[in-house]
């Protein structure tokens, strides 16, 4: 089976003459969540744009599903659906209208079994009569959804789903996406939150002035990058590490009167615990203790900062 979707040297020039995308390469596999990050302006949404046919690209070759989407618009528009970062629907119609009407527009045949299904998943169903002006921000959001499974696609975009939206609407949203990759969807959202990123996608791309700057693994992304930080008060300040704690790779900060020990979150042996254990040998107390992690947002700026 093909890729899902490839993406081949794809470039846009806007005819204010902003060249939003130079030169991207992707290639997205089945039953993956992809994950597009950066900043405003980075070129997410008009890559987006233009793989669902609404933004004419300059230069470069897409295929969905094998489809080329210059010669066969058609399948390849069938296979994709498109919630996209504003809301744009008619806010008159009444969600099942909605639905129901989008099916219609890909030609396909009803399925009011598999319509009633998706809004029972989105917890829309009982809402189906109400028009989507007497909806509040959030359930909009989920008719969006819903209009874009309306034709069963292959690949989902979500341009920044959760944007703007509640904690609890947020939880929801990624379980939502998560049973959709179970069911076999492809996704691939857009987002600032880093932190969706992280708990979501399987790969990450960074994106800055329309160039990918990386595409990797995220689990191999945070291990490559991620280190964790653990950090001690002293009771004590210290002048300087004794030799006694030699092994691990401690710094002194605040004048001595913080311990800070780096390591690899992802060892089998961390080194704290006998680390903690020496501490305690030695006599060396503490008042407080934390730990932190380089975060996809770290290695994020740090990449960001780099290309400018
Ligand atoms: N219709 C348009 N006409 C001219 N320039 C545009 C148009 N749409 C986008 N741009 C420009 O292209 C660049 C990329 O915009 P795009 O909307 O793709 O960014 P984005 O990554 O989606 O940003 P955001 O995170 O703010 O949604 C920006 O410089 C933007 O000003
Ligand atoms: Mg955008």
């Amino acid at each position: 089976m093909p890729p899902i979707l490839t993406i081949s040297a794809l470039s846009k020039h806007y005819k204010s003459g902003q060249k939003a995308l130079d030169g991207v390469d992707l290639t997205i596999e089945r039953g993956e969540i992809f994950a597009l990050l950066g900043p405003n302006g980075a070129g997410k949404t008009t890559l987006i744009s233009i793989v669902c046919g609404t933004v004419t690209k300059s230069g470069g070759t897409i295929t969905v599903d094998g489809h080329d989407l210059a010669t066969d618009v058609r399948s390849a528009r069938r296979a994709i659906g498109l919630v996209p970062q504003e809301i744009a629907v008619d806010i008159f119609a009444t969600v099942w209208g909605t639905v129901t009407f989008s099916r219609g527009l890909f030609g396909r045949a009803p399925d009011p079994a598999y319509l009633e299904q998706l809004l029972r998943d989105l917890s829309l169903w009982e809402k189906r009569d109400s028009r989507i002006i007497e909806l509040s921000g959030g359930m909009k959001r989920r008719v969006m959804i819903a209009k874009a499974l309306s034709h069963e696609p292959d690949l989902l975009f979500l341009d920044e789903p959760t944007a703007g939206v509640d904690v609890n609407l947020r939880r929801d949203m990624w379980a939502l996406v998560r049973k959709l990759r179970d069911k076999g969807v492809t996704i691939i959202l857009t987002t600032h939150y880093i932190e969706e990123a992280e708990e979501m996608a399987d790969r990450v791309g960074v994106i800055d002035g329309g160039k990918l700057l990386l595409v990797d693994d995220k689990a191999a992304l945070m291990r490559k990058l991620g280190k964790r930080r653990l950090t001690l008060a002293l009771q004590q300040p210290m002048a300087a590490l004794p030799n006694a704690l030699a092994d691990w790779s401690l710094a002194l900060e605040d004048g001595g009167s913080r311990l800070v020990y780096s390591f690899d979150a992802e060892a089998d042996d961390t080194g704290m615990p006998s680390l903690l254990h020496r501490l305690g040998e030695l006599g060396i107390a503490f008042k407080d203790l934390d730990t932190s992690r380089s975060s996809l947002e770290d290695i994020f700026v740090g990449l960001v900062e780099r290309a400018a």
